[in-house]
């Protein structure tokens, strides 16, 4: 056969490849484990599953053999109650990914500057990449703070989209109010990720009022246990929102996760309760964390805590651990060379956890 890889988009050739999380039936397989045994702390899921009305609904649903309505008209009224803005203000998506790759879509022009500031969610760069634009990292501080002073010496000239994540991934901390504030004073978009809002409480999304330069993304697949039906949304100024809205593709979110996302929105105090329960899990599992004395335990904001590990190869933990059916996700970047992050799951998996770590970590 004859080579086609010149035929592919410099882009793409030259990008890496996003690290997806391989799924844990094939853990089990490939270790010899039995899956039920699993303990999966490596994708900020929700440990419990979702709520027994959501599954119900979702074996009575009728209307699998139907397209989704591309204009979203109830899931968007629905996302609108919760949120407290009028439907027009609100866009459903494939999972917040595919909010986030509309906006690069809708913004970004080739080798142009998105910034964001680094460590921060992974597929930002990968959607960047993908849309043919450039990633403008910034390293956060050493506790992964943002500082005015230093984001104000940054040339934006460049730039028509900024990426803020609040709580941020994997850090776990809220975003600078000042930070977000003096972006919005730009000729620029800000996107504000708040996909683990749920579990801080904290929003910004009061400023959509006075500022149309802004768009709030929020997933169901954290709290609300639909990280595998891909359902997120974004919310902005309608004149963020439509054309949005335009551009994207008809029908991205699917009748089954229309249906389960209506039902979750009508059982919030399940998952309040769920959430409750996970931030107490996660408060508990960080004090123990602390007694550990090769781990820097950073405190979190969301549903996972992030660790530094002293005097032990980080990766040699994740496997051992990953031997033992425990799963979670280890750095080597620039800025987390020798990092893990833990997603807060069940306390008794959270306590075999520790047990593991101890018995590991000596
Ligand atoms: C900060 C952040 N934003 C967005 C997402 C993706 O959300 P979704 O599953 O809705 O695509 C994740 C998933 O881990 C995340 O950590």
């Amino acid at each position: 056969m004859k080579p086609i890889e010149h035929l592919f988009c410099k882009s793409a050739k030259d990008m890496t490849p996003y690290s997806p999380i391989e799924p844990p039936d094939q853990i089990a397989r490939r270790l010899g484990l039995n899956e039920a045994k699993i303990i999966k702390l490596d994708a900020n899921e929700n440990p419990f599953g979702t709520a027994p009305a959501v599954i119900k609904a979702l074996s009575e649903g009728q209307y699998y053999h139907i397209y989704p309505d591309p204009a979203q008209v109830q899931l968007r009224e629905a996302i609108a109650r919760y949120a407290d803005y009028d439907p027009d203000m609100i866009i459903a998506g494939t999972g917040a990914d595919e909010i986030i790759d509309l906006c690069c879509r809708l913004l970004v022009e080739p080798d142009q500057m998105v910034l964001s500031f680094v460590p921060t969610f992974s597929y930002y760069s990968h959607v960047i990449a993908l849309n043919k634009a450039k990633f403008l990292a910034i390293p956060r501080e050493a506790d992964f703070t943002i500082k005015l002073e230093k984001v104000k010496k940054v040339d934006l000239s460049k730039c028509k989209l900024v990426i803020l994540c609040s709580p941020n991934n994997p850090s776990g901390n809220l975003l600078e109010e000042e930070v977000l504030d003096y972006f919005l004073a730009q000729d620029l978009v800000v996107m504000l990720d708040e996909a683990y809002y749920e579990f801080s409480g904290v929003t910004f999304k009061e400023k959509i009022k006075n500022h149309n330069n802004l768009i709030i993304l929020r997933t169901f697949s954290k709290c609300f246990g639909l990280a595998g039906l891909r359902v997120g949304y974004g919310m902005g100024s309608r004149d963020l929102i439509a054309p949005l809205m335009k551009i994207k593709p008809p029908f991205s979110v699917n009748v089954a996760a229309e249906v389960a996302l209506t039902t979750c929105l009508n059982n919030l105090s399940f998952y309040q309760e769920q959430v409750n329960e996970m931030v107490q899990i996660r408060e508990w599992t960080l004090a123990q964390l602390a007694e550990l004395e090769k781990l820097k335990v950073y405190s979190s904001r969301s549903n996972f805590i992030l660790c530094r590990v002293d005097g032990f190869d980080a990766a040699e933990l994740s496997k051992e651990l990953e031997n033992r059916g425990i799963l979670i996700r280890y750095f080597a970047t620039n800025q987390l060379r020798n990092f893990i992050r833990i997603s807060v799951g069940r306390r008794d998996q959270m306590e075999s956890l520790l047990t593991e770590l101890q018995n590991i970590l000596g």
